[in-house]
């Protein structure tokens, strides 16, 4: 089933309807079920949508997030905005991060760890989508925004890759992708897991406990929070004592890919010669980086574990991390094309649609239902649709943007779906899915 110009038409206007129920007005809501306040790489996505609507509200919501981050240039994965009305867990209380140092005096309470860097991937869409009327304005506050992006990519850079190895350091499963089975076997060395006493909401929320994190996972996440916090969130400390460390190939192709969105619009934002040059330094270095982690003989490229040095190979969509990244090699891009479409990807013919799920079904590890240990996302399609694009793959881009529009088309613009059926899962009217619908639905093939 392919979607009709009416069904687009249609799709892009409850899309947008779900931008609008979620709207707070100066920040957006990640999900009205599962996700009250605002998260980090959700707001980037959503930002990409509202400039389809409005480039001035897409840039407020930027703003937003960008007055959260932390004087260390941290940007927080999620900034607590809801009121008490609206329950959440772990709240504000469990991060405890007002008596943290680096982020002293923030106008808002944050958690303390961070989501991969879309945002400047953002801000290039929106800057590419502004009218001509309003370039002057947006351009000014592109221009006042480009620091703060800078300063992100610098902690990146620097905090969480104390190695100038061109990978970045994840400290959290939070930090992208949480119950992927690519954290599996650091979590199992932690043994002794005993948070202090916890109420899960989401799954109570959700009524479906098979589409989230088991309480195994959950005992270990929240667990993993009050080592940080007792280390007061501080990277030196992190680095040298806490279990968790792991080198990933996904947020770190992000990373990539962000540092040449902001090489993009250095012109625009009048960037000084030293930004162009640390940029373009990070940019090389983190395409190196992933270059080292690429498999040869499964076509994969491989995150590792800090602590023991092991290396993580398994068929997941992070796997693709040099396609993320849009890398500059011909044999690598081949031999990642090749394994996108075999039959532990794209190809299996169980699938749906041809579009990326979370991890493969040939993966022992694989659960249909459960987040990202199979579902597809669509942002994450929509990542590689992307990339695909700017590689030169513009067929199959264009069947991962068709097929991913009619998979939309059949929830209520979800989370996530199962890949077999296409069944929709997850929480629905979320923001970010219905953000991608929105860039999806205005483009235009020909
Ligand atoms: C959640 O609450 O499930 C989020 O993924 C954590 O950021």
């Amino acid at each position: 089933m392919s979607v009709t110009d009416d069904a687009r038409a249609m799709l892009r206007d409850r899309a947008a309807a779900v931008l609008h129920g979620n709207d707070a007005g100066t920040w957006t809501k990640a999900s009205p079920v599962l996700y009250p306040h605002q998260w980090s790489w959700d707001s980037a996505f959503i930002a990409m949508g509202w400039a389809h609507l409005d480039v001035r509200r897409a840039m407020t919501e930027l703003e937003g997030l960008f007055a959260a981050q932390w004087s260390t240039g941290m940007v927080p994965h999620l900034v607590f905005r809801a009121g008490s009305d609206h329950p959440y867990f772990p709240g504000p209380q469990w991060w405890d991060t007002p008596s943290v140092p680096a982020a002293a005096g923030l106008p808002v309470q944050t958690t303390g760890i961070c989501q991969p860097p879309v945002h400047a991937l953002a801000v290039q869409r929106i800057w590419q989508l502004t009218p001509q009327p309003q370039q002057q304005e947006i351009r000014e506050r592109v221009q006042a925004l480009y620091p703060r992006l800078v300063h992100w990519h610098h902690y990146l850079a620097t905090h969480r890759d104390p190695e100038a190895s061109g990978l970045v350091t994840t400290f959290h499963p939070w930090e992208g992708t949480d119950n992927s089975p690519r954290w599996d076997e650091a979590l199992e060395r932690i043994k002794v897991a005993k948070p202090g006493p916890y109420t899960r909401l989401d799954v109570t929320e959700l009524g479906d406990a098979s589409q989230r994190p088991s309480t195994w996972d959950y005992d270990r996440f929240l667990w993993l929070v009050e080592q940080l916090r007792k280390y007061q969130y501080d990277d030196t400390r992190i680095y040298r004592e806490y279990p968790f460390l792991i080198k990933d190939v996904f947020f770190s192709a992000i990373f990539v890919a962000a540092n040449a969105a902001l090489l993009d619009l250095a012109d625009v934002a009048g960037a000084s010669d030293s930004d162009r040059k640390q940029l373009a330094s990070w940019l090389e270095r983190g395409r190196e980086g992933l270059t080292r982690r690429f498999d040869a003989e499964s076509g994969l490229c491989v995150d590792y574990d800090v602590r023991n040095g092991d290396d993580i190979k398994l068929r997941t969509f992070a796997g693709f991390a040099p396609l993320f990244a849009r890398t500059a090699d011909p044999g690598q891009r081949e031999a990642q094309m090749r394994l996108l479409d075999s039959e532990h990807f794209c190809g299996n013919p169980r699938l749906r649609w041809r579009l990326l799920p979370s991890t493969s079904p040939n993966e022992p590890a694989f659960q249909p239902h459960d987040y990202w240990r199979g579902p597809v996302w669509p942002v994450i399609n929509w990542l590689l649709w992307q990339a695909l694009r700017e590689l030169g793959y513009t067929d199959r881009a264009e069947q991962i943007r068709r097929d991913s529009l009619s998979q939309i088309a059949i929830g209520e613009i979800n989370e996530y779906f199962e890949p077999f059926t296409g069944a929709p899962l997850g929480s629905p009217q979320q923001s970010w899915t219905a953000a991608v619908t929105l860039d999806w639905s205005a483009f235009d093939p020909r």
